[in-house]
């Protein structure tokens, strides 16, 4: 359980109670809030964030871990518009390596995403080198394998039948193969690193935290100019892996399965502009 308590600082504005997602305060107009229920705290750190008066003590944030907004470092809604504009899966990635500095920031651009009642169960694993390659072989070998039946003689008018999208990209995977066996990557973009980013199997919020893990991640990447690309055909591929090669592959903490995955790497260039993405729904 949690030690909070509020000292004399306290200006008694009741910020802490009316911000507290988990009812830990009550409070009462004109009176220092009271500390009800810290057992029900999520370590979001809401109350600590909001007092001006730094009147309230919480054990789980000590002095250094608290900080004060840098306004002047917000982006305005412009550039932040323009960054999410101008962000592209930029999949011509070169052998330039990953500066060490924009590495670490989008990492932790990832872990500060927000999580689910703030469960914080989500874990980034950066893979490299040969661990890309084994990611590379299981992906396209898994599809090779698919497509061996699918795309076998006697299965083949079911499949442009029933699974034509399936069909039709079909071509884009032996061009795949072709640029796999010259030595190529071209399910894992020639990656120079990727983010495998997991949490416990069962959690319920998985889906949703990674992927707003990965949203974090991926602007902070496009902030540094490195390149970034989702890893879906990678995601398909292991959900027909297996758990236990599933943990040995992607290096995962026992139990956890890659809810998103990503790919960096440095660009060989730039692109100078954007085009609007039209709306393809229609009501
Ligand atoms: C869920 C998801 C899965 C994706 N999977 C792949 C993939 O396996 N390989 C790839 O090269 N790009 C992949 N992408 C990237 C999309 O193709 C790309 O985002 C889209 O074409 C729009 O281009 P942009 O990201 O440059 O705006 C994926 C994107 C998303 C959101």
């Amino acid at each position: 359980m949690n030690k909070i308590t509020i000292n004399n600082n306290c200006k008694r504005c009741g910020r802490c109670a009316r911000v507290c997602p988990a009812a830990v305060y009550t409070y009462e107009k004109g009176e220092v809030p009271k500390v009800v229920k810290p057992q029900h705290c999520i370590q979001c750190g809401h109350c600590v964030d909001v007092c001006e008066a730094d009147a309230l003590q919480h054990d789980s944030f000590s002095p250094e871990h608290i900080h004060r907004v840098q306004k002047e470092l917000i982006p305005s809604p412009e550039s932040l518009m323009e960054l999410m504009k101008s962000r592209r899966s930029n999949r011509t990635i070169t052998e330039l390596p990953i500066p060490t500095e924009a590495l670490k920031d989008i990492i932790e651009a990832a872990y500060v995403a927000p999580t689910s009642e703030n469960s914080r169960k989500v874990v980034v694993t950066v893979l490299e080198g040969a661990e890309i390659q084994a990611v590379e072989d299981a992906t396209m070998k898994f599809f090779l394998r698919l497509a061996s039946v699918l795309m076998s003689k006697p299965i083949r008018p079911l499949t442009k039948l029933f699974l034509r999208d399936l069909y039709n990209e079909a071509a884009e995977l032996y061009r795949f193969e072709r640029r796999w066996k010259a030595g190529q990557r071209p399910c894992t973009c020639n990656a120079k690193a990727l983010l495998v980013i997991s949490t416990p199997k069962k959690y319920e919020f998985g889906w949703q935290d990674c992927n707003m893990a990965y949203q974090n991640a991926s602007l902070m990447a496009e902030a540094h100019g490195v390149s970034q690309i989702y890893m879906g055909l990678v995601q398909i591929a292991f959900k027909f892996i297996g758990q236990r090669k599933t943990e040995e592959l992607l290096h995962l903490p026992p139990g956890h399965k890659p809810f998103a995955i990503m790919a960096l790497g440095m660009p060989a260039f730039y692109y100078p502009k954007y085009t609007d993405k039209p709306k393809k729904y229609k009501k």
